[in-house]
């Protein structure tokens, strides 16, 4: 491939040399879980998303067992869940005990909103599970009118979503609580697994930080059986020196995909209509076509990058099917066929959409 689907491995580049000798400091102290740099990452992620707490995890799939858990949901209530989304998304919720209740996005922006949730409410709905899918927020105003009202608690999945706005506010500040993870092809990406539970309210960071450490406070008394699920200090020590870079990283992340729409990919293809009053953060930049494959195998003989996303319904996936809904849902069908994700990245050469776009043109013919 001479265009690779990801394009940001040069940014960190630069940075890698700063990263190692603060990873050495860390070897030199000694001290490897729960110290200083966790701590301080701590803080300066919370300060970042515009939240008041952080709770660095092991990972993202943690994030949101411990984040459900810590909202107060628990064996037996309801969670809602869109259907098109990495199967982390959906896999805590069995774990902690919990029913998953699928729900369909909306065909434009690829999210959960109030319409696509408000059909799977019922009285036992403790939790909405929306996902910023691919960076673009779902409608968390809309969904908290709906929530609050009915004493459920929206915990925001950010796992794709470090960076994206909704009317000014980071992704990540907007439910009761989010999670992230620092997966390394994530936009705020780690050497290793990591995660977090981001939340302003104290109640639920107090029981995020028992829930990691084996359910203890003061590590003698276990009020709760919890996890083993830790940000260790070497993955916090790279995390801060990467984080200062997240604006710049995501603003040049939002040109590419303003370039591909100003080269016209949008005539050939549909794209992923950002939320109103939302700015993704451009995680990933997938377009839908009903004639993926075809585009796919162009575009790979072409020599640039392609790939399908989320091709399985979640509720299609064995570990889940008994939570199927009766009849499938046609958006989530329907995207689940056509996205395709494209080269995206914060340091793609500034020629690769415009040449993306011919390819793609070229492919379909139209
Ligand atoms: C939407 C979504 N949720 C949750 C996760 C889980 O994160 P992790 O891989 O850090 O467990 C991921 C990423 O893998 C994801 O894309």
């Amino acid at each position: 491939m001479d265009v690779p689907l990801f394009a940001s491995r040069a940014s960190l580049e630069p940075l890698l040399e700063e990263i190692a000798a603060r990873q050495r400091a860390v070897l030199d102290g000694g001290r490897y879980i729960l110290g200083p740099e966790v701590e301080g990452f701590e803080r300066e992620f919370a300060s970042w998303v515009g939240a008041e707490h952080c709770v660095g995890v092991a990972n993202g799939t943690d994030a949101l067992a411990i984040g459900l858990r810590a909202l107060g949901v628990g064996p037996g209530d309801e969670a809602i869940v869109p259907s098109v989304s990495f199967f982390a998304t959906v896999e805590p919720v069995v774990t902690i005990g919990a029913v998953p209740v699928f729900c369909d996005v909306d065909p434009a922006t690829w999210v959960m909103t109030a319409e696509t949730a408000e059909p799977a409410i019922t009285e036992r709905t403790r939790a909405l599970l929306p996902v910023h899918l691919f960076g673009n927020p779902a409608p968390i105003g809309e969904l908290g009118e709906l929530a609050s009202s009915r004493g459920i608690r929206v915990l925001e999945d950010a796992a794709q979503a470090h960076g994206a706005r909704l009317d000014g506010a980071m992704a990540g500040s907007l439910g009761d609580a989010a999670t992230f993870s620092f997966f390394p092809s994530k936009n705020l990406g780690g050497f290793g697994d990591g995660g977090a539970v981001v939340t302003s309210d104290p109640e639920v960071e107090s029981m995020a930080r028992r829930l990691r450490f084996h359910g203890s406070e003061d590590k003698k008394t276990h009020t709760e059986a919890g996890y083993n699920s830790r940000l260790d200090e070497l993955q916090a020590a790279g995390l801060r020196i990467l984080l200062p870079h997240m604006d710049a990283w995501t603003a040049a992340r939002r040109k590419v995909a303003d370039a591909y729409a100003e080269a016209g990919l949008g005539e050939h293809v549909e794209l992923q209509a950002e939320t109103e009053g939302g700015e993704s953060c451009r995680h990933l930049y997938a377009v839908r076509s009903p004639e993926r494959e075809r585009l796919q195998t162009a575009l790979a003989e072409a020599g640039i990058g392609a790939r399908p996303y989320y091709e399985t319904p979640l509720y299609r996936q064995p570990a889940v099917q008994q939570w199927a809904p009766r009849d499938p849902f046609p958006s989530t069908e329907a995207l689940c066929a056509e996205m395709l994700a494209l080269p995206m990245g914060t340091a793609l050469d500034p020629g690769v959409p415009a040449r993306v776009t011919e390819a793609v043109a070229s492919a379909l013919g139209n």
